[in-house]
């Protein structure tokens, strides 16, 4: 792990959650889809009948919630208070409501200083950590050792999109897309950050870019 932090952006067809889980594990280091947060945050809101579009009671609940983030790079488990949601939180219901929990300030603050913690630890423990979502280059960690946007063309996303979820879930993962580039600018690298166009790659040409880079920094 050598603990290191890298930083993982781009949206959803980049194919930036199996890079991020495959270079976690080439380097022993620990894994973070934050993407996974927001999604158990959003499933006990609708878990306890909370409205996600009252944005003072999300707020409080987000403050309560018990979330148990396994960090572990393949097939990492998710719980809140207890309950394992591993399952439940890729379902269509958290899927439809996960933009709405996640635009809303409050929930924002309370999951980034929890994931600042994570990676804080994983740092400090030596084994470093691949953090992966939205906005992990440019606000949880613009710290990080390496800083990497991954992206691919608009029709090569959607073409994935397809191949992962089907038909009607690429139109809704671009409509979230859409939803959640309004709240960060997950598709133009921000200084320092270094843009990966995976359009034209494979997924192990796409490793082993991230790992040279990992490598660069050593
Ligand atoms: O990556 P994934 O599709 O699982 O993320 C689910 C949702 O969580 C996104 O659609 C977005 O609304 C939110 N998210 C976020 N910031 C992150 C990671 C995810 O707002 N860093």
């Amino acid at each position: 792990g050598r603990g290191l932090v890298i930083a993982i952006d781009g949206p959803s067809g980049s194919g930036k959650s199996t890079v991020a889980r495959t270079v976690a594990a080439d380097i022993s280091a620990s894994y973070l889809d934050t993407g996974a947060m927001y999604r158990a945050l959003t499933w006990s809101l609708l878990h306890r009948r909370i409205d996600v579009t009252d944005h003072a009671r999300v707020a409080s609940h987000a403050r309560e919630c018990a979330l148990d983030i396994d960090t572990a790079p393949y097939a990492p488990r998710f719980a809140v208070g207890g309950v394992d949601v591993t399952q439940q939180i890729r379902g269509v219901d958290v899927t439809s409501a996960v933009s709405e929990v996640a635009a809303n300030p409050e929930v924002r603050s309370v999951l980034i200083a929890s994931q600042r913690h994570l990676i804080a630890q994983a740092r400090e423990s030596g084994k470093g950590m691949v953090a992966e979502g939205r906005d992990i280059t440019t606000v949880v960690a613009p710290d990080a050792d390496v800083r990497i946007l991954i992206t691919a063309s608009a029709e090569e996303r959607e073409r994935r999109r397809r191949a992962e979820a089907g038909e009607a879930s690429a139109a809704s993962m671009a409509r979230r897309d859409a939803r959640d580039s309004q709240v960060n600018d997950f598709i133009t690298p921000s200084e320092g950050v270094t843009l990966i166009d995976t359009t034209q790659m494979t997924l192990p040409e796409v490793v082993n870019a991230v790992l040279a880079l990992i490598d660069e920094r050593v």
